[in-house]
């Protein structure tokens, strides 16, 4: 697909790995719907640095976890760019939990933010690319999705929910939309990491270093603009982590 002129929809795009993706695309010339739901300063800023560089953006707030605020969203972004062509799924929840601290609700929060709404999202655009003829969704996965983090529980069900659900995505949005997933491995620690626990995420992989958010924006870019015969796939975009 080329992107130029084409509309794309980063969910999670004010900060961090997000972020990179949406700048990515609009360098390739797309226009991009900037979704955030608490970092609504970051948001903005980033539409002020894409217009900048040429294409148009907007800020869209949803709460992950109400499929009515999905719904809105994604018609919303429609209405204001008269389509959604790319559809990337980066926005999460991911934080510790020993197993016997897991509440209803942490399982909620991860299966929702991280799973359920990934379905809800591509649902509503994948039936609007579909229609359109073309389209591209890519989810953001884990290599965790394959081989369980400990002390993570609902956050790797949910990626492993993850890799199924491009799969079985990728059959019911055929011919028009191709669904693919970048399952990563490190690519920019959590804020509060210090510096042993940044040495042990490295220490993991074969690579002897951390990825970073360019490394996956260029894989979703691969998705999107790089071949349309992938669809269903998984790229482990991880330094070797699984192989560790
Ligand atoms: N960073 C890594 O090294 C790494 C490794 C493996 C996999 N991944 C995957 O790569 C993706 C991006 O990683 P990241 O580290 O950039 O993620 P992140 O910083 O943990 O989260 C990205 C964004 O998700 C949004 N979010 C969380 N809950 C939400 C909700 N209920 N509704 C709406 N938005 C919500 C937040 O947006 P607001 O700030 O606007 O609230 C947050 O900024 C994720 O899918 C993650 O699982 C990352």
């Amino acid at each position: 697909m080329d992107l130029r002129g084409k509309v794309a929809l980063v969910t999670g795009a004010g900060r961090r790995v997000g972020r990179a993706i949406a700048l990515a695309l609009a360098d390739r010339g797309a226009s991009i719907a900037v979704h955030y739901r608490s970092s609504r300063a970051e948001a903005e800023e980033l539409v002020e640095e894409i217009a900048h560089r040429g294409p148009r953006a907007q800020a869209c707030y949803a709460d992950l976890e109400s499929v009515t605020q999905i719904d809105a969203m994604v018609a919303a972004v429609i209405e204001k760019f008269g389509a959604i062509d790319v559809l990337v799924n980066s926005a999460s929840v991911f934080y510790r939990k020993p197993l016997d601290q897991i509440t209803e609700r942490d399982w909620d929060a991860n299966l929702n933010t991280n799973l359920k709404a990934p379905f809800f999202l591509s649902r509503a655009a994948g039936l609007a690319m579909r229609g359109r003829g073309a389209g591209k969704i890519v989810n953001i996965g884990d290599w965790a999705g394959i081989r369980p983090y400990n002390n993570y529980l609902p956050y790797t069900v949910s990626k492993t929910g993850i890799l199924g659900l491009t799969r079985a995505l990728a059959k019911a949005l055929a011919p028009e939309v191709q669904v693919n997933c970048v399952a990563l491995g490190p690519v920019l620690a959590p804020p509060d990491y210090g510096p042993d626990e940044i040495a042990r995420l490295v220490g993991g992989t074969l690579t002897r270093k951390m990825g970073s958010p360019e490394d996956v924006a260029r894989a979703v870019l691969f998705f999107c603009e790089g071949t349309d015969f992938a669809t269903g796939a998984t790229l482990v975009l991880d330094g070797g982590r699984l192989l560790k």
